[in-house]
């Protein structure tokens, strides 16, 4: 892998950047980072020579920004996935903590439930609005001693949570075998390896049915149509909490759960991200 080349460029976030990240995007650079006032671009170093350093300084001056508010930095090829993982810190939802097992959690959080999450590859860190809405919305509706079914699990902290909370057992299920590992290998972290099983899959691998709580943290267009299939997985009683949709798509979420004999309970909602705990009534 070649060095990683980052430019700092002092930007705010006006509407001059998304047109300037586009530009960047097509002289090759490949990721961004985003905060108030400054935009990072990170290309392979290599591809920072002389005819790239005129392209963006000309796209500097065409926004009448000013070319000297650009930094630039070589950083020594490295192992991200492992950097990535070391910046993660222990991040609260609802009466949990969500933390890597190499973090400390700070005092002021000592009466939380610690979710010990190392999250490799697997979608579940805490760091995304989906997985803290879920987390809200369980922790009203853990059911003591029962089963609960995780469909797209990643890396199983919703199931862990609901375990955690006094359920007996789950079943999480993933498409993504990446997730099936660093599922079962948080489950053995927080102690609850017996408890809950993962698999590789989706629904079809689930002939169970009767569950007392179902979760879905998908996108709207792949959890949509799974959804029938899903709540006929849950007892008449089980509460079932979505996620993974946006505030945008409420209206139609309501509408299709109606369908099947769903209304909301409880809804939550962070940045443009919805989330809603269902049970079974008009
Ligand atoms: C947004 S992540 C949620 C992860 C975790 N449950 C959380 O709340 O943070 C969605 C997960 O669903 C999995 N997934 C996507 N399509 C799926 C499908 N059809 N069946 C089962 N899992 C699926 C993805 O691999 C991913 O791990």
């Amino acid at each position: 892998m070649p060095d990683t080349l980052r430019l700092t460029l002092a930007v705010a976030d006006d509407g001059t950047r998304e047109p300037l990240l586009a530009d960047l995007a097509d002289l090759g650079f490949d990721a961004f980072e985003e905060a108030d006032d400054v935009l990072v671009a990170y290309a392979p170093a290599p591809r920072w020579d002389g005819p790239t350093q005129e392209a963006v300084g000309a796209l500097m001056r065409q926004r009448g920004l000013d070319v000297d508010a650009l930094t630039e930095e070589t950083v020594p090829d490295q192992d991200w996935n492992a950097t990535w993982e070391a910046s993660l810190e222990p991040i609260e939802a609802g009466p949990f903590v969500v933390a890597p097992s190499w973090t400390e959690v700070p005092p002021d959080l000592a009466a939380a439930t610690v979710l010990r999450i190392d999250p490799k590859m697997a979608f579940g860190t805490g760091y995304h609005e989906t997985t803290r809405l879920c987390l809200r919305l369980l922790a009203e509706c853990a059911p003591e001693g029962g089963r609960v079914l995780d469909l797209g699990t990643g890396t199983g902290v919703l199931a862990i949570a609901a375990l955690r909370l006094g359920a007996a057992s789950a079943i999480g299920v993933d498409v993504d075998p990446w997730s099936v590992d660093n599922g079962r290998d948080n489950a053995a972290l927080n102690g609850v390896g017996d408890a809950l099983e993962v698999r590789e899959g989706s629904l079809e691998v689930v002939s169970e049915t009767g569950f007392d709580l179902v979760i879905a943290n998908i996108i709207r267009s792949i959890l949509e149509p799974m959804l029938p299939g899903l709540v006929a997985k849950a007892t008449p009683e089980a509460p079932v909490v979505l996620s993974g949709l946006l505030a945008t798509e409420r209206e139609h979420v309501l509408g299709v759960m109606a369908g099947l004999g769903y209304r909301a309970e409880a809804e939550v909602a962070e940045n443009e991200w919805w989330g809603a705990r269902f049970a079974r009534g008009e």
